[in-house]
C-alpha cells in the first residue's frame, strides 16, 4: 500500500490522487480523534467492561464496526506487546487508563527485518494516529506493572479484510 502511493506520486497527473488519498485519510483521522477524545472525557463506557488479560498477553474487545470503520478496546497486562507491524489502512488509538509504549522501528532493506529507531511512554489521554501513506511500522507494549486500557479505530472493514495488519517484522539482531 505505501509503495503503491509513493510511485503514483512520481507520475504528475497521478500526484492529484495521492494527495486525495491522504486527505480522506486525514478526514477520517479528524473523526477519529473527535471520538477518542470524547471517550478519554468519559471512559465509561469502555471501562465499566471491566476488561482484563492475564500476565503478558493482551486481549482485544470488539465496540463497533460499519464498512469503514472498526474500532476495538484493547486490555495490555504487564510484559504483553504486539508483533512487529505495519497497517494496510488509518489507526487512531487512545489511552484511556494506565500507561502502554508505542515503539518504531525501520526495515533494514527491503525485507522483513527492522531495527529500534524510538519508543515513548503514553499516558491516559494520549491520542495518536498512524497514516498508511507513509512508514509507520511500530509495536505497541505494556511495559509498566499495571494493566493498561487502550481504543483503536482503524479505517478497514473487519468483515472484508481478516486483519488491519499489514505485515509483520523481525527485529534484527
Ligand atoms: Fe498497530
Amino acid at each position: 500500500m505505501n509503495r503503491e502511493i509513493q510511485d503514483a506520486a512520481a507520475v504528475a497527473p497521478f500526484s492529484q490522487m495521492a494527495a486525495l488519498a491522504v486527505s480522506v485519510d486525514e478526514s477520517f483521522i479528524d473523526r477519529a480523534r473527535n471520538v477518542l477524545q470524547i471517550l478519554i472525557n468519559d471512559p465509561t463506557a469502555v471501562l465499566s467492561r471491566q476488561l482484563s488479560a492475564q500476565a503478558g498477553e493482551y486481549t482485544r474487545h470488539f465496540l463497533f464496526g460499519d464498512g469503514m470503520t472498526s474500532a476495538w478496546a484493547f486490555a495490555w497486562a504487564p510484559g504483553s506487546k504486539t508483533p512487529i507491524h505495519d497497517h494496510h489502512c488509518p489507526c487512531v488509538f487512545s489511552v484511556l487508563d494506565g500507561v502502554v509504549t508505542e515503539s518504531w522501528f525501520e526495515q533494514v532493506g527491503e525485507g522483513e527485518t527492522v531495527r529500534l529507531i524510538g519508543s515513548k511512554s503514553r499516558d491516559k489521554g494520549h491520542i495518536a494516529a498512524l497514516r498508511p501513506s507513509r512508514p509507520n511500522i511500530h509495536r505497541m507494549s505494556n511495559d509498566g506493572d499495571a494493566l493498561a486500557i487502550t481504543v483503536h479505530i482503524y479505517g478497514f472493514n473487519r468483515r472484508v479484510v481478516a486483519s488491519s495488519v499489514d505485515r509483520e517484522y523481525l527485529l534484527a539482531t
